[in-house]
């Protein structure tokens, strides 16, 4: 490589905190850019503002040797970086099903007017099909150097995984307009592409696109299995069985085929809605109908989760002690966004049981969002005297749980396995009622 380029990475957030990070672990001098002053200060003290293993600890590294800084002017950041990196949110739309996208166009409103000098843009955040040629217009019709270039290079992260898979992503996929547009990027990425990191590159529709679809496809995938729960419930069949089953088809393959809760988080329910709201405008709402029917399973198995519950009870939730495991909307995570967690827990609440709520990390993010909840700092306080449990969120903690040790704790051995993630012989065994999604 000559020169690497240096980068900015515009929108600290989780994306762009992650991409930020990394960037600075693979080589490269990085700038971090938010109009929040709040976050900003965050980081420069080292402080990571949400829950992400391994990520601290590179933060602190890499402030410390002077490669990464952060900043809240975007004039600093055109005058730093060859390579600027958008990835503000695109969280969905109040009331609606849309993305809101107010905060790419600002992103690229207040950078384009500082871009002097020949410099590529890059944007991530998860955006509807004909959001890049849209910024391109605005980099030509605000920027004063008129060769400025605007790449599409979608991320695909998981939360709990995310320095990982930024730095050995299983693709790269880079939408662009010219050749120069192609080599910039390449430089960019040259550590990764030279770890063998398969390169795809597309137009600006594809790239966008790759985003939502590769979204959907696993939030479909989720609701297939989701949906073979439901038909195990009538039938008597074991859904967990019948998965690892068809998993060993290499076509099918057993990841995220877990039934039980179903997707939450900041992205899956967000994606698919979004998708069908931009398909609408482009009539072409026919091909992406389906999503609609793997947003409803999905939800379905919340109302099936306290509704198994209220069998337990004997059909009523009134007065009883319920403890809630999991408040996050995944285990590793403190991402409480879309959470079939706290959805579940709530619906209980709104029934009059006494919800007592505890996640290893989550509990900070829930009290804001769902303030009637009652959280306890430990598993112990949670079970507590319970008249009922519900593993919402598989944390090792949960899936750890002895049955004859709890069963000390609880005032009823009752136990709804939202995930699918206990032994049911093992805690049946141990005197406990146990009830699951699509199995026995
Ligand atoms: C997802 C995509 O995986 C990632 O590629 C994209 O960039 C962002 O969205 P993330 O939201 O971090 O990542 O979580 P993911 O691990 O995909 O899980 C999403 C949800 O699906 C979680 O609520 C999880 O509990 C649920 N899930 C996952 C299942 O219910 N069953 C499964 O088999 C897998």
């Amino acid at each position: 490589m000559s020169v690497p380029p240096r980068l900015s990475v515009i929108g600290t957030g989780y994306l762009g905190a992650t991409h930020a990070v990394c960037m600075v672990e693979l080589g490269y001098e990085v700038i971090g850019l938010d109009v929040d002053k709040a976050k900003i200060d965050r980081l420069i003290a080292g402080e990571v503002p949400f829950f992400e293993p391994e990520l601290p600890e590179l933060l602190k590294k890499h402030i410390d040797g002077g490669r990464l800084r952060f900043t809240t002017s975007y004039a600093e950041a055109a005058e730093f970086a060859d390579v600027h990196f958008v990835c503000v949110g695109t969280p969905q739309r109040a009331g609606e099903l849309a993305a809101d996208m107010t905060y790419v166009e600002a992103a690229f409103a207040s950078l384009a007017p500082h871009l002097t000098r020949k410099v590529l843009v890059v944007g991530k955040s998860t955006v509807p099909a004909g959001t890049a040629v849209r910024m391109e217009e605005v980099l030509h019709d605000l920027a004063p150097c008129p060769d400025v270039e605007l790449a599409w290079n979608p991320e695909f992260l998981r939360e709990g995984f995310a320095v990982q898979d930024t730095l050995r992503p299983d693709r790269l996929v880079m939408g662009v307009h010219s050749e120069w547009a192609e080599q910039q990027l390449r430089a960019t990425f040259e550590p990764v592409i030279a770890a063998g990191t398969p390169v795809v590159v597309t137009d600006f529709a594809t790239a966008e696109l790759v985003k939502v679809a590769a979204n959907s496809f696993l939030a479909t995938k989720i609701s297939f299995i989701n949906a073979m729960a439901e038909v195990c419930e009538t039938t008597g069949a074991d859904v967990t069985k019948l998965a690892d089953a068809i998993g060993y088809d290499a076509r099918i393959g057993r990841r995220f085929l877990n039934a039980g809760l179903g997707f939450g988080g900041g992205c899956l329910p967000k994606d698919i809605r979004a998708f069908i709201a931009r398909a609408g405008e482009l009539g072409v709402d026919q091909a992406v109908s389906f999503l609609h029917e793997v947003d409803s399973i999905n939800l379905r198995r919340r109302a099936r989760t306290v509704d198994i519950g209220l069998d337990l009870l004997d059909g009523s939730y009134r007065g009883a002690r319920v403890a809630a495991l999991g408040a996050a909307f995944k285990p590793n995570s403190d991402d409480v966004r879309e959470s079939p967690a706290l959805d579940v827990a709530s619906a209980i609440a709104r029934r009059e049981g006494t919800v007592v709520v505890y996640d290893p990390e989550a509990v900070e993010n829930a009290r804001r969002s769902h303030p009637e909840l009652t959280y306890v700092a430990s598993l112990e306080d949670a079970l507590d005297q319970a008249d009922i449990v519900f593993l919402l969120t598989e944390w090792d903690e949960f899936k750890n749980m002895h049955p004859g040790v709890v069963g000390k704790l609880v005032a009823q051995r009752n136990i709804v396995d939202g995930r699918n993630v206990l032994d049911p012989l093992r805690w049946r065994a141990a005197g406990w009622q146990y009830r699951a999604l699509g199995r026995p």
